[in-house]
């Protein structure tokens, strides 16, 4: 273990965890001018005015005080009844769904609630930065099993029943996935749900971005047959809803399994933020329209950066969820990180290097089509004269 004085003091998880590889690069990029950013992970828009209203008004009302430690009745009600309607899964609002402070809580409390130290998670990745460090925090181990491009960034469960060990106790999904912008198929799913009857596995499955998938199905895993009674299903308003800053997720599952959740987090955070409930009800309710704007909006995008990039040279897989290009770099013989270094000093684009996502991501960035159309055209022209110079 390192003496350095200033991890000395830090528990064994905490001083083995990697700060972030992306954090350092996005620092410099704060202090540089006329940089356009592909690198971030949340929605350019402001959250659509009737939610923002809703917020303001609870607030107003004076409702600053805790809520129920689940959240608000009246929210998880509003959430059981939309996954009905939308994936046809029943969740008891009084005993299976928490309310928690982003899908980045609802993560935490499942790996804090079902790991065992030493118990594996299997972890399909490039993923989400969060998804190993949160098994890691909870004294698990994550196995990480890379996914391809030639796969389309598909599951692929003969992989997965490889890292399957006698410890694995659980596997964890993110689909549409962050960043490779790919949504699971039906056809894997029911591979990993085999999978997970066979071996007698739990799958939390994040299914964050599930509203933003463009002319494919998002199928949620605890749809699947046999599927409810081994599933966390986690979700959230962050990026849907463009709601990051609102703190607003949640994690649904049998109600023996949800009582460990709930646990914990009656322990660490008490109840989510009251006045982001409110508005988070209101998103619920009647946010539909303005997600739908939204997605077709991303959706243009989505159709100019993937052309855009593979008439560059840049091949990129088409991603048919969440907001995230992951083009391949290899045309420029660069590795990923020089790559992002000389794009970003030659001409003041930011992308993010494919590896900050875990293993499968080295030769692949990240770019995000979360910003306006205008900037992505403009960075489409800035990495042309880049690859005029190293395609
Ligand atoms: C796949 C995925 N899961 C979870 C999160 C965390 O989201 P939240 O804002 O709900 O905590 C992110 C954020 O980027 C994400 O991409």
């Amino acid at each position: 273990m390192s003496t350095d004085v200033k991890t000395a003091y830090l528990s064994r998880r905490v001083a083995v965890l990697k700060p972030s590889g992306i954090r350092k690069f996005f620092d410099i990029v704060a202090t540089m001018q006329d940089v356009i950013s592909l690198g971030i992970g949340e929605p350019d828009f402001t959250t659509p005015e009737s939610i923002l209203k809703a917020g303001i008004r609870s607030l107003e009302a004076g409702e600053t005080h805790y809520t129920s430690n689940a959240g608000t009745l009246e929210l998880r009600q509003a959430l059981v009844d939309h996954l009905n309607r939308q994936y046809a899964v029943e969740y008891d609002p009084l005993t299976e769904m928490v309310i928690t402070v982003g899908v980045s809580e609802a993560l935490y409390l499942s790996m804090t609630a079902l790991l065992n130290p030493g118990e594996e998670v299997i972890i399909p990745t490039p993923c989400f930065v969060a998804y190993q460090a949160e098994v890691i925090l909870a004294g698990g181990v994550p196995v990480e099993v890379p996914t391809r491009a030639e796969d389309g960034f598909q599951l692929r469960p003969e992989a997965l029943e490889a890292a399957i060990t006698p410890r694995t106790k659980l596997i964890l999904l993110g689909y549409p996935n962050n960043p490779t912008g790919a949504v699971a198929t039906r056809e894997a799913l029911l591979e990993v749900a085999r999978l997970a009857e066979k071996y007698d596995l739990l799958v939390v499955s994040d299914e964050l971005y599930d509203q933003l998938v463009y002319g494919v199905p998002h199928v949620c895993f605890a749809a699947l047959p046999g599927m409810w009674k081994r599933t966390i299903l986690l979700g959230g308003f962050s990026k849907n809803y463009a709601m990051t800053g609102w703190r607003i997720g949640f994690a649904a599952a049998p109600a023996d399994i949800l009582r460990g959740l709930l646990r914990v987090h009656q322990y660490t955070i008490m109840s989510a933020p009251t006045m982001a409930q409110a508005a988070a009800l209101e998103a619920i309710e009647n946010g539909g329209p303005h997600v739908e704007q939204m997605r077709l909006e991303y959706n243009r995008r989505r159709k100019l950066i993937v052309a855009g990039l593979n008439e560059l040279g840049l091949a990129t897989v088409e991603p048919h969820g969440a907001f995230y290009a992951f083009p391949s770099i290899a045309a420029t013989g660069m590795d990923e990180d020089t790559f992002a270094q000389k794009l970003l000093d030659e001409e003041r684009v930011a992308v993010v290097p494919g590896t900050a996502f875990g293993p499968g991501g080295d030769g692949f960035v990240r770019c995000s089509y979360a910003t306006a159309y205008e900037k992505i055209e403009e960075a489409l022209n800035r990495m042309q004269r880049f690859m005029n110079r190293y395609g």
